[in-house]
């Protein structure tokens, strides 16, 4: 028994920052945050929604793709590292949105990598038998943990949510998965605050080694590529489609180069979505499956990295 994804959806907060909006907030400009990032706009999520909020439409739209019910669903799996809350977890949050019942709802915390790390353990779940159909939802709210006086952080992300429901199958979607991370960089990228006796201890605010993160990041995500393409007895030129973690065109086109795969088989949303972390990789995925991009029968590799550090890949055939 396999997986395979039976569909997928996203959502987009309504409101656009543009880099020119941020120009009038900081001392930034929209040529240096294009030529440093390939970010032209972000979305920001309005004061009232919620990071399940925003899982929610992402679900319900990958639910209507898959011609399946809330009622259907027997596991939900939320990445995410802008949580509704503390706990309880925001993928029990959805399933009660959702109308969802009874089957087990947790949250994956891998930053950037959360997605890639979600859909591995729902995949082996559904392979197993041990649940039949599964949805993975990758989420956040980035906007409330940047501090928007930082000019070298705030500029990055962006808010959003994508989804994918998978579904039991003869024939194998997923044909792999590797997972890494290695807690010595955590310093790297991280948000270094927690809660104690009502206050916020340390900084609730993205820190981050740009610098660091970016050769990181190229390295970890051209191993991981690696990686998988030997695991399944391919070469680069067999991958249709890389749909890697949306953190910065040159990051992207770096790793593209290292893979010798030209970026017209290279799905970006960078350039309209910014870094929404865990949700980067699910809202390209559905971009590209609902335009036709992607085809059936085609090899799609899934390529992710971020804080912890935590990388990995999967590979699907469509
Ligand atoms: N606008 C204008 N100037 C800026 C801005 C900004 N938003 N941010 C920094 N600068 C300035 C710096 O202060 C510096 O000025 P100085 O030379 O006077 O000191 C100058 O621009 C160059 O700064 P660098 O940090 O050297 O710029 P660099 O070319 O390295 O680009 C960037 C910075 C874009 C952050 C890059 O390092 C990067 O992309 N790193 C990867 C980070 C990333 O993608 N993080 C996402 C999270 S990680 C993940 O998802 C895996």
């Amino acid at each position: 028994m396999h997986s395979r994804i039976a569909g997928t959806g996203s959502y987009l907060p309504a409101h656009i920052l543009t880099n020119h909006d941020l120009a009038r907030q900081i001392d930034t400009s929209d040529a240096w945050i294009r030529a440093r990032t390939g970010i032209h706009e972000r979305r920001i999520a309005a004061p009232g929604e919620q990071t399940s909020d925003l899982a929610l439409h992402a679900a319900r739209a990958a639910l209507g793709a898959a011609g399946l019910a809330a009622a259907d669903v027997d596991l939900i799996v939320v990445a995410t590292t802008t949580p509704d809350m503390v706990f309880p977890a925001t993928a029990c949050i959805l399933q009660s949105k959702l109308g969802a019942k009874n089957g087990p709802a947790f949250d994956v915390q891998a930053v950037c990598s959360g997605f890639v790390y979600a859909l591995t353990l729902a995949d082996k779940m559904v392979a197993s038998g041990a649940v039949r159909n599964a949805l993975v939802v990758g989420a956040e709210i980035y906007s409330r943990i940047l501090d928007w006086n930082d000019r070298g952080t705030c500029v990055l992300f962006g808010d959003g949510s994508g989804a994918a429901v998978l579904v039991p199958s003869a024939d194998p979607g997923i044909l792999s998965s590797h997972l890494h991370a290695d807690g010595s960089y955590r310093d790297m990228l991280s948000v270094p605050g927690s809660l104690s006796e009502g206050q916020v201890i340390g900084t609730p605010f993205v820190r981050m080694d740009g610098g660091a993160v970016f050769k990181f990041a190229v390295k970890a995500l051209a191993d991981v590529a690696r990686e998988a393409l030997a695991a399944n007895e391919l070469s680069s030129d067999a991958i249709d489609w890389i749909v890697p973690h949306q953190a910065n065109i040159r990051i992207i086109e770096a790793t593209a180069k290292k893979l010798d795969v030209p970026m017209t088989r290279v799905v970006t949303t960078v350039d309209r979505h910014a870094n929404t972390s865990a949700a980067s990789i699910p809202l390209a995925l559905d971009e590209a499956a609902r335009d036709g991009r992607i085809a059936a029968g085609q090899h799609v590799m899934l390529l992710a990295v971020g804080g912890g550090f935590t990388w990995g890949s999967v590979l699907l055939r469509w």
